[in-house]
């Protein structure tokens, strides 16, 4: 996809960026913890796990981002920019290795995006929630 870029994150100064999009309303519900992520907390976590986030650039604009944690997968976009192909185009120019995602089944957009992506369904997940 022309003008779509990957940045490896930074601690500092991609901290609120990540935390900016973690937090909106519709990616909570679509992760498995739907909380809000209050600052101090994702910044003390965030100083161990920023080189697993890469900063998704769109027409040079920060839109969102993709994180790889030992294989496993996952991605989020600013509202104004999605369903145009550019999750489905991230997922692709992720390099080597095994990926796998863990996606909630009612998240429609999310398993097409992967699926588009050369990812497939290889079993459920169960899970019990609080
Ligand atoms: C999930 C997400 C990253 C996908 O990125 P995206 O750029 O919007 O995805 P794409 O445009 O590449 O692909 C979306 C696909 O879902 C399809 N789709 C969208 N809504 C749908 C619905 N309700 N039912 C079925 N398919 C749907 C689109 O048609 C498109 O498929 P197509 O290209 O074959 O037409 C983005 O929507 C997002 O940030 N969502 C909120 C956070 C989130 O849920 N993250 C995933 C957690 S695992």
């Amino acid at each position: 996809m022309k003008d779509l870029a990957l940045k490896q994150a930074g601690y500092a100064q991609d901290a609120d960026f990540v935390l900016r999009v973690r937090n909106q309303k519709d990616v909570r519900m679509n992760s498995w913890n739907q909380n809000i992520i209050p600052k101090a907390r994702h910044w003390r976590w965030f100083k161990d796990h920023y080189y697993e986030y890469q900063i998704i650039i769109y027409k040079d604009k920060e839109v969102g981002f993709v994180r790889v944690s030992d294989g496993d997968v996952s991605i989020a976009l600013l509202p104004g920019y999605r369903n145009r192909g550019i999750g489905t185009s991230v997922l692709k120019l992720l390099g080597g290795g095994d990926l796998f995602a863990s996606v909630r089944f009612s998240n429609k957009s999310s398993l097409c995006c992967f699926q588009n992506a050369g990812f497939c369904n290889v079993g459920y997940m169960l899970r019990r929630e609080e």
